[in-house]
């Protein structure tokens, strides 16, 4: 039904595996990347696509790309995601992902079908540890948060507004090949790639959502095809399943066939840590008739296969 897809923020580690869900699905994909984190690297799986190198702080940049590629489905992944990056630099990341995002609303109004605004499951209110549906209470804890609640309520009144079509896809923690951050599982990957088999870290017990970045390309995908009844709908994207720590970095071990030891030292504890976050993920599954197909193991397999096993031997 529609054929031009513009990824902004595409040659990151989310946005390459959009990428190529759109170009495998036959559609014209134009990435719109300033690759401040992007790689070129990323995009070799999806040649022919069109690659603007631009940022979402330059409006005329961002108005011009539209007006000549005439997008009908906008996805907007462009933002400052590493909670320290956040927290060293406020006012950078207030820019990018405030600033950035109404540079997008007011460069699509009008112009585009449907615009995709990629926001975080960090939102939800920590103390709520059942699973978290789309109305679950919000509470923000930190400058990243923040950035994504405001970014948010900029789409719902730009749509309330304008009368557009926008999607909020909240996102759960991403892992699988291509991570552009240092997060958890790129860090102890590196680790046990330089022989590292001890590994050291903070609170073991906290639980989170891990989806494979793939399926969440897949769910994006499929928001974008489903006709919605609403001018704004919000969707969790996760796997609806949670494992602590521990499990994720026995399982990183798994992966690389190494005989780890895990120890939890008092250097490295949080004095808070959200004790879970786990997506309801019924919205998604009925609207969009999306689920996920990969598990945890295979993400972190994929990730030593793809990118560990020949990097420091
Ligand atoms: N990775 C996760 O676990 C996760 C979880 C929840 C939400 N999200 C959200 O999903 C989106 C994608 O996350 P990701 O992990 O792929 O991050 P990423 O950093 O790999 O991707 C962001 C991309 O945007 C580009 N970019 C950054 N600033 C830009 C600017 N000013 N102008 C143009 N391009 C710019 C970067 O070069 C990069 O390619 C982000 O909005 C993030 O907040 C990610």
């Amino acid at each position: 039904m529609y054929n031009n897809y513009l990824i902004i923020g595409g040659a990151g580690f989310i946005g390459s595996h959009l990428v190529e869900v759109c170009y495998e699905a036959g559609k014209n994909v134009i990435i719109y990347d300033n690759f401040s984190l992007g790689k070129m690297g990323h995009l070799k799986n999806s040649p022919n696509v069109e690659i603007v190198k631009g940022d979402i702080l330059d409006l005329k940049s961002l108005q011009d790309c539209i007006n000549k590629y005439q997008p009908e489905i906008v996805f907007h992944l462009a933002a400052i995601h590493f909670i320290p990056t956040c927290e060293n630099d406020p006012s950078h990341a207030l820019r990018i992902n405030v600033e950035g995002t109404q540079n997008v609303l007011l460069a699509t109004s009008g112009k585009v079908a449907k615009l995709i605004f990629t926001s975080t499951g960090a939102i939800y209110n920590p103390e709520v540890t059942d699973a978290l549906n789309e109305e679950s209470d919000i509470k923000t804890g930190d400058i990243y948060g923040i950035t994504k609640l405001t970014a948010e309520e900029l789409v719902k009144y730009h749509v309330k507004k304008e009368r557009g079509n926008a999607v909020i896809a909240r996102l759960f923690n991403a892992v699988g090949p291509r991570e552009t951050n240092p997060h958890l599982v790129p860090a102890i990957m590196d680790q046990l790639a330089e022989g590292n088999w001890h590994v050291e870290l903070g609170n073991l017990f906290p639980k989170r959502d891990y989806i494979h970045a793939r399926d969440i390309a897949e769910g994006l995908f499929a928001i974008s095809q489903t006709k919605l009844n609403a001018n704004l709908e919000i969707f969790n994207i996760g796997s609806g399943t949670e494992y602590t720590v521990e499990e994720l970095v026995t399982l990183c071990g798994e992966a690389s066939g190494k005989p780890i030891t895990i120890e939890s030292v008092e250097s490295r504890r949080r004095k808070y840590d959200r004790p879970n976050q786990l997506a309801d993920i019924s919205k998604i599954t009925q609207m969009c008739g999306w689920r996920p197909k990969r598990n945890l193991k295979i993400a972190l397999e994929e990730v030593w296969n793809t990118e560990m096993v020949n990097s420091k031997g």
